[in-house]
């Protein structure tokens, strides 16, 4: 079309909408859901609740709340089929790949909701994700462990019931532990928005041809996955296992993380908006030591992270690039003492941001937003004349 085209490699300097829905101020780590501080909601809110202002723009009354939960209590069971599909994975598959897939298949076996343009379809599909999703997340790690495919209890909360249908062994009834699931419902709210993130990026560009929204969510799992964004928590973990398994020496890990021609960098830590400490890290941080004491675990790694944090906060590297611990340099710590296993950490953050790429795919859609489909500059070989193969 003619006009300046500037390149802008990771859309560092690039805004790609306005939105209502999410706030961050990055200099001083100020997150906000629809205008509700992150600590609040955390410390008073249930994760369903937060869905619901994500979603729709408002805290729901008690009767709403219900409605919401009633309607997805309903649609909270997944075509018997879609287990052969899941018997086609081998045990190894990461859960990320088993549930992006699976998120598509749903597409298959609800063919009402790909294509919707009326709120009340986009409702009904969003109804849909929101009662699939967590079975087939549960799915995913039951698959790992053999146990059995089926579903929780109703008659729990949504939070209590995503670990029922996770944790439960058919030899006897799973209680569910306040502890465990008030720990759970505060991670779920930590991660549920982050405005255009990657993955949220992705569900907006997916969303944007009008793929529909299991299309959306599905792809938005896939850009999660990446170490560099959600697979990051289980990247930390891991990373703190090395050093352990090494004998602790955290500034050996800070001299990799530091040389340029080392690709390895301390997972969980530095953020592209936050340049001051990500809130979401510090409330997580607090309630590592408040979760793992009311449970009695000790966890060497805490420590660890610790040290590493501390270290990376005197260190000049580290403090001239404003690199802080991020929400995935803690979470970890929690999810293992919840009992989830290291390669299940970034579906529970997909669970957790589940509500907000929803919140950012219809925002989107009602706004009747164009197709994404940037420009390019080109930098490739001038115009020139096909050679038959004889003369290559
Ligand atoms: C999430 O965007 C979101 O909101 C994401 C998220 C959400 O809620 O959706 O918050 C969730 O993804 C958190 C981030 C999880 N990722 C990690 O913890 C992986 C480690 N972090 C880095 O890869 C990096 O910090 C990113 C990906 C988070 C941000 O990358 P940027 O903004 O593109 O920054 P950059 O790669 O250009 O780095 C700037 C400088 C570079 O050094 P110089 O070339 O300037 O000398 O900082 C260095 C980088 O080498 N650097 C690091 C580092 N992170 C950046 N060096 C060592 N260790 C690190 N972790």
């Amino acid at each position: 079309s003619g006009g300046l085209i500037t390149i802008d490699p990771g859309f560092k300097n690039t805004g790609s909408c306005q939105s209502e829905i999410t706030f961050l101020n990055g200099e001083e780590g100020i997150l906000r859901y629809r205008g509700y501080s992150i600590e609040e909601l955390a410390d008073n809110a249930s994760f369903l609740e937060v869905a619901y202002l994500l979603i729709f723009g408002e805290l729901p009354s008690q009767n709403k709340l219900n409605k919401f939960y009633q309607d997805i209590k309903e649609e909270s069971h997944v075509d018997e089929e879609m287990k052969k599909i899941l018997d086609g994975f081998p045990k190894s598959a990461h859960p990320m790949g088993v549930v992006s897939s699976l998120t598509n298949a749903l597409i298959a076996f609800n063919p009402t909701s790909v294509n919707v343009d009326s709120e009340e379809d986009m409702y009904k599909a969003i109804i849909k994700i929101l009662a699939k999703f967590p079975v087939l997340c549960a799915w995913a790690l039951r698959k790992r462990t053999g146990q059995p495919l089926d579903y929780g209890d109703s008659n729990l909360g949504y939070v209590e019931n995503v670990l029922k249908m996770m944790f439960k062994k058919p030899s006897k009834d799973y209680e569910v532990d306040p502890v465990v699931a008030s720990a759970l419902n505060k991670l779920l709210i930590l991660h549920a928005d982050h405005e255009q993130n990657c993955s949220t990026s992705t569900v907006r560009v997916v969303g944007s041809s009008h793929a529909g929204l299991f299309a959306s969510i599905s792809a938005g799992v896939s850009a999660l996955w990446g170490p560099l964004h959600g697979g990051a928590n289980q990247a930390v973990i891991e990373m703190l296992e090395a050093i352990k398994e090494d004998g602790g020496d955290t500034k050996k890990f800070m001299a990799k993380a530091k040389d340029k021609n080392d690709p390895f960098r301390l997972m969980g830590f530095g953020h592209r908006v936050y340049k001051n400490f990500d809130p979401r890290a510090k409330i997580i941080k607090k309630s590592a030591d408040e979760v793992l004491g009311k449970l009695g675990v000790e966890d060497p790694v805490l420590d660890i992270a610790k040290g590493l944090e501390k270290e990376a906060l005197e260190d000049s590297y580290f403090v001239d690039r404003k690199l802080y611990p991020n929400v995935d340099f803690y979470s970890g710590i929690i999810y293992r003492a919840l009992g989830v296993p290291t390669d299940m950490f970034t579906v529970m953050f997909a669970l957790g941001r589940l509500p907000g790429w929803i919140a950012q795919w219809r925002e989107m859609r009602l706004r009747k937003e164009p197709i994404g489909r940037p420009r390019q500059i080109y930098t490739g070989e001038n115009h020139r004349a096909y050679k038959d193969i004889s003369n290559r």
